[in-house]
């Protein structure tokens, strides 16, 4: 174990602070700016008249090196780097102890400082050890007030990291605060004797934080003697509160200069205010930074200003200006404004006003395809076809829309009804030409019966017959008119048929028509419709045979002795021209459930001619 330290001749030391007290507090113009390579800033000088107090003398030795070399005035430490900031860059020597396989030292060195005014950074220093066989202590070089240190104890050189000290074959701690000066000792186990091979020496040093990475291979070898120390440096021993009393002594002369307080020892530091750069200790030492120059924080305009910046969007423009801000964007003028606004108002309307368009457009022709579906579900195309293929006797068959029936029903008004079937409602119905019909209004329908009755239909438009559609309208689908029927009893059919069977046949029929000649006739006639009514088609006589009846009746009550002429020339009429039209409801609806059909009356009585029934 060895224990080193430097001392410097107490009359020397005396000297420089009373140099130091008399010096002017800024720098000659003679003094040295440089030491070889290092930049020698105020407060440090080399001469007297050149620094703020002696302690920040550095001795620029240029008798015995060449490039000269620096040295902290007090402590005999080489300087590398002076910074401003408080920090003061020296280099230290390494601790070392190297055994030989007699176990014996063969060469070894001091690791010692001693730096009363600057002490060593507790922040920016790491004490480091390096060996398999080692404890390394580092402590006061008077032995008190502290010591500390690390272990690192290894087999082999396989089992070390190697990249980083991890406490294997390397160890660091850190050093206490306010620590200005130390001395390091090493304690082996075995002398090296196990780890001879490729770890001699116990290796010890203060260094700078990352300025050293460990290696393996320094546990063989380690080269450097020399390695980085930081020192914190501060200005006197006051407070900054205190240090302003006194301007003349107050180190921070530069305007636009702040002080700030050292945290690793007594005294003040400086620096210069925010938005400026130099040296602070100098009396014009703080100079405006050039924002716009340096880093240009703005989007467009800059403007630099004593400690700041401003940016400036150009006309039109608006916005912080500042890159990392809003920048600047184009300004959007108050008619720009409305102008947009309106374009977007219009744009908004015409969509709204063409999407409704398309929508309505749209529905229409659902509703157009769904009523042609329905026509066609309903027998209308059917109907069309059967009307059309008899086209040369068609020319009174029209097919009307369900609005033409609306109308001429005052939409299904409920007093214009007047029968009501197992199928269907009929309705009085005006034409616009005044012509008045009859209009049913089907409830149900199913495709056979669509079928059925579009044949219906197109016998019922060649079926022209005066004495059918007298009969027709004698029975009507006027009795219903003057007679106010019980809702249950609507059904004419049934209605006709049990007033037949009651002999009330009279009653039912109006007084004009029925007279003391014609009674027989009409009661034949009765006769006739009622056997019309039956139920069951094969019960119901042909359109042929009714035509021959009436026709015989006629020709009875005329001629009662007979004429064949008269039922050849009815039949032949029955058969051709018609002079009546039928007004069939086709109805398309399907929303107001009205579909076209026909009463049981229609079906038993207006039938096919051929055999029908
Ligand atoms: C320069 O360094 C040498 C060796 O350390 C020393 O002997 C000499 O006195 C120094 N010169 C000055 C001017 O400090
Ligand atoms: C000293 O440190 C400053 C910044 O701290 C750096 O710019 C400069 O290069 C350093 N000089 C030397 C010689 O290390
Ligand atoms: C190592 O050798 C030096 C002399 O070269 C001696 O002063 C020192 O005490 C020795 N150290 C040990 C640990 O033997
Ligand atoms: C070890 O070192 C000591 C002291 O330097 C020396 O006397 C001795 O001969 C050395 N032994 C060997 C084996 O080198
Ligand atoms: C060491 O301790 C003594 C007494 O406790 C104290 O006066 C002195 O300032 C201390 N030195 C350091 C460097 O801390
Ligand atoms: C280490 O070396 C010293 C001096 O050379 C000796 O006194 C001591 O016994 C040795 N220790 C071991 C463990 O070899
Ligand atoms: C040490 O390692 C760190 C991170 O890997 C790196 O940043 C640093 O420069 C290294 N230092 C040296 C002296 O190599
Ligand atoms: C060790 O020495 C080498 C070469 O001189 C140098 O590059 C390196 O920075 C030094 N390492 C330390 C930790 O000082
Ligand atoms: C502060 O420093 C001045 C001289 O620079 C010295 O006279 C004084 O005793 C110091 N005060 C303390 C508390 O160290
Ligand atoms: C800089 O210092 C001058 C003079 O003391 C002062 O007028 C100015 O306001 C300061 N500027 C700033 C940004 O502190
Ligand atoms: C000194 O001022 C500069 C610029 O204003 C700032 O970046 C730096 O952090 C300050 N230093 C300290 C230690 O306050
Ligand atoms: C933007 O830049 C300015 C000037 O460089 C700086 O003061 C400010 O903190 C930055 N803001 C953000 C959010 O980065």
């Amino acid at each position: 174990m060895a224990f080193s330290g430097m001392l410097f001749p107490q009359l020397q030391l005396l000297g420089l602070i009373i140099l130091a007290a008399t010096a002017a507090s800024q720098p000659n113009s003679n003094c040295m700016q440089n030491c070889g390579s290092l930049n020698i800033p105020y407060p440090f000088g080399t001469r007297e008249g050149c620094y703020l107090e002696e302690s920040f003398l550095i001795i620029c030795n240029d008798t015995h090196f060449n490039p000269p070399m620096p040295f902290l005035g007090y402590g005999n430490l080489q300087v590398l780097n002076i910074s401003l900031d408080g920090e003061l860059r020296v280099s230290t020597f390494v601790a070392r102890d190297c055994y030989n396989k007699s176990g014996l030292n063969f060469s070894n060195s001091y690791s010692s400082l001693t730096s009363p005014n600057f002490p060593i950074s507790h922040e920016r220093n790491m004490f480091t050890a390096i060996g398999c066989d080692t404890l390394a202590l580092i402590g006061n070089i008077d032995g008190k007030n502290y010591t500390t240190g690390c272990l690192s104890l290894c087999d082999n050189i396989e089992s070390v990291d190697t990249g980083y000290c991890s406490g294997i074959g390397c160890c660091q701690t850190s050093i206490p605060k306010g620590v200005t000066d130390f001395i390091v000792v090493f304690l082996s186990f075995d002398n090296h004797s196990k780890v001879l091979e490729f770890n001699p020496c116990d290796i010890g040093f203060v260094v700078e934080e990352n300025a050293y990475n460990f290696s393996s291979l320094d546990l063989t070898n380690f080269k450097n003697d020399t390695v980085p120390v930081v020192l914190d440096w501060a200005v006197g021993n006051e407070t900054c509160l205190d240090a302003q009393r006194n301007s003349v002594s107050y180190a921070c002369k530069a305007e636009n200069s702040t002080c700030y307080e050292s945290n690793n020892s007594p005294g003040y530091r400086c620096n210069c205010s925010s938005g400026f750069q130099g040296n602070p200790y100098l009396l014009h030492g703080c100079y405006d930074i050039n924002e716009c120059e340096n880093s240009n924080p703005c989007d467009k305009e800059c403007h630099n200003i004593p400690g700041s910046f401003y940016c400036n969007c150009p006309k039109g423009y608006e916005g912080d200006g500042l890159k990392n801000g809003t920048g600047c964007r184009a300004k959007v003028s108050q008619s720009n404004l409305i102008i947009i606004t309106l374009c977007i108002s219009v744009g908004l309307l015409v969509l709204l006003v063409g999407g409704s368009w398309i929508y309505w457009g749209l529905k229409k022709r659902k509703l157009i395809k769904l009523k042609e579906k329905f026509f066609q579900q309903n027998g209308g195309l059917l109907l069309q076809q059967k009307l059309s293929s008899h086209s040369g006797s068609m020319e009174t068959a029209r097919i009307y829309s369900a609005e033409e029936l609306e109308n001429a029903t005052n939409n299904y008004d409920e007093k214009r009804v007047l029968g009501q079937g197992g199928y269907g409602t009929v309705y009085r119905g005006i034409l616009p030409n005044d012509k008045v019909i009859a209009i049913k209004k089907s409830k149900i329908g199913s495709q056979s019966q669509v079928e059925q009755f579009v044949n219906e239909i197109t016998v019922l438009t060649q079926i022209i017959h005066r004495n059918v559609v007298k009969l027709l309208e004698l029975l009507t689908g006027r009795m219903a008119l003057s007679f106010n029927m019980p809702e249950s009893d609507r059904n004419l059919a049934k209605y006709f048929v049990s007033a037949i069977k009651d002999d009330r046949l009279l009653q039912i029929l109006e007084d004009n028509i029925v007279n003391e000649g014609n009674i027989k006739l009409l009661k034949e006639v009765a006769n006739i419709a009622k056997r019309c009514l039956n139920v069951r088609g094969e019960d119901r006589p042909s359109m042929k045979e009714v035509a021959m009846e009436l026709d015989g009746l006629v020709i009875m009550e005329k001629h009662p002795w007979g004429n064949a002429n008269v039922y050849t020339e009815e039949t032949e009429y029955l058969l051709s021209a018609p002079t009546q039209s039928f007004n069939i409801d086709v109805d398309t609806n399907f929303s107001t459930s009205t579909t076209t059909g026909y009463d049981s009356m229609t079906n038993q009585v207006l039938r096919p001619l051929d055999g029908g029934r």
